[in-house]
């Protein structure tokens, strides 16, 4: 899958993230795609859809960002 037009397909992130690390990305999109090279380039291919920051509680993020994880 190639995602939509809005933002990335979320498959295989586990070769990607760390928990902790997505956690971290779902507060703060932006602040790690400009670290990353590989988000750099995600985010170069959805130019006029940012990805937005979640600020929900830390043990929620956590939670998502395990979810997240176990996607394939
Ligand atoms: C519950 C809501 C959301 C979750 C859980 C989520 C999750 C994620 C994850 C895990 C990635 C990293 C993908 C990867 O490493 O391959 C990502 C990237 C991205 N997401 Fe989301 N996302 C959400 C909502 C949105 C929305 C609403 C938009 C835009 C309208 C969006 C746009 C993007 C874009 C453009 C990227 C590429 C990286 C970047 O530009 O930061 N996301 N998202």
């Amino acid at each position: 899958m190639n995602g939509t037009h809005r933002g990335p397909a979320l498959e295989s992130l586990d070769k990607h993230w760390t928990e902790s690390a997505l956690a971290a990305f779902i507060l703060a999109p932006d602040s790690l795609a400009s670290l990353r090279p590989r988000l750099r380039e995600l985010t170069d291919r959805f130019p006029d859809n940012p990805m937005p920051s979640y600020p929900i509680p830390d043990d929620h993020r956590i939670l998502l960002a395990r979810f997240l994880l176990e996607l394939r």
